[in-house]
């Protein structure tokens, strides 16, 4: 039976430990094997994308196999051609199909008319490879989960839904401040409110949120679809700027997490970007270790 990776809560935590074991085998160069050895892995991609899309590529070629870009734009997806076609026909092709795409109900028909695996590389409601790959960055440096408070600021986004998934398979505390109007979609916040129970919080207040962090994440305040908001938006988000001010509230070796790309004055300044408490370049490398373990776990 073929696995999709749609959204985090589609592994176990165990599951995850095992992808993270072999994350840091690969990292560490112990994983010599090359088990994707014969394999052609799609990427479709229907928004723009610097890591995802070369990491994923970069790890389909250094675990043996064949990675084939195929930009969305260029396709008979863009002349109405059924999704439900374009699956079965590239199930026909490929060994697996990484998507980076609007909605996330393009992944779930995708996934339920492939017989290969649909690996969601962002979606307008999840970014689940992310925060695998992130949460594999905290762990390298802090290896307790359990009471750590993890800060998120800004939009409650698809970045952010998959933190809030996170949170439902390890027991940190995730506390959100988000602008009044942007926080996360209902449904997925009642969903881990029946599972994560109290610890997850949300608020409106950024201090509050960062107040003895040893973790805080930020984002771009318009996403990927939402440049005709991003005036509107830097209006409503300029209290959730990530800097000195705020940093200066959280736990002396609080650390610093942005999945780039970053709009430095806005959502991030550069002094906190450049600054000691950040790892977002390791954050980055770490994509491509992580999709090496995610694409073997599931192809
Ligand atoms: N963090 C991330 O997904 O970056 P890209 O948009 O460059 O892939
Ligand atoms: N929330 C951002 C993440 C970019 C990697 C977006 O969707 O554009």
């Amino acid at each position: 039976m073929k696995r999709d990776f749609l959204k985090l809560s589609d592994l176990t935590a165990s599951e995850i430990e095992v992808i993270w074991k072999r994350t840091k085998e690969f990292k560490e160069g112990q994983a010599r094997e090359r088990p994707l050895q014969g394999k052609t892995i799609g990427l479709l991609f229907e928004k723009p994308s610097t890591r995802t899309r070369l990491s994923f590529e970069v790890a389909v070629i250094q675990t043996g196999g064949h990675p084939v870009f195929i930009s969305s734009r260029d396709t008979q997806m863009t002349r109405n051609e059924p999704l439900k076609d374009t699956a079965r026909v590239l199930s026909r092709y490929l060994d697996g199909l990484v998507v980076r795409t609007f909605s996330q109900q393009i992944l779930d028909e995708l996934a339920e008319f492939s017989s290969i695996p649909i690996i969601n590389a962002l979606s307008d409601l999840y970014h689940p490879a992310q925060v695998l790959s992130d949460l594999y960055t905290i762990r390298e440096r802090k290896n307790d989960w359990s009471g750590m408070k993890v800060a998120w600021l800004g939009d409650g986004n698809n970045v952010a839904h998959s933190w809030i998934e996170a949170a439902c398979l390890f027991p940190f505390q995730l506390v959100l401040a988000c602008p009044r109007g942007y926080e996360p979609v209902d449904e997925i916040w009642k969903k881990a409110g029946k599972e994560a129970g109290d610890r997850i919080h949300l608020t409106h207040d950024p201090a509050e949120a960062v107040r003895q962090a040893q973790v805080i994440n930020t984002d771009v305040w318009a996403s990927m679809g939402q440049e005709d908001q991003a005036s509107t938006r830097m209006e409503f988000f300029q209290a959730f700027q990530l800097n000195d001010r705020l940093l200066s509230l959280a736990r002396p070796d609080c650390l610093v997490l942005h999945c780039l790309p970053a709009h430095r004055g806005e959502e991030i300044t550069d002094e906190v970007l450049e600054g000691p408490h950040s790892v977002v370049f390791d954050q980055a490398e770490n994509k491509l270790h992580l999709h090496k373990a995610l694409l073997e776990f599931l192809v």
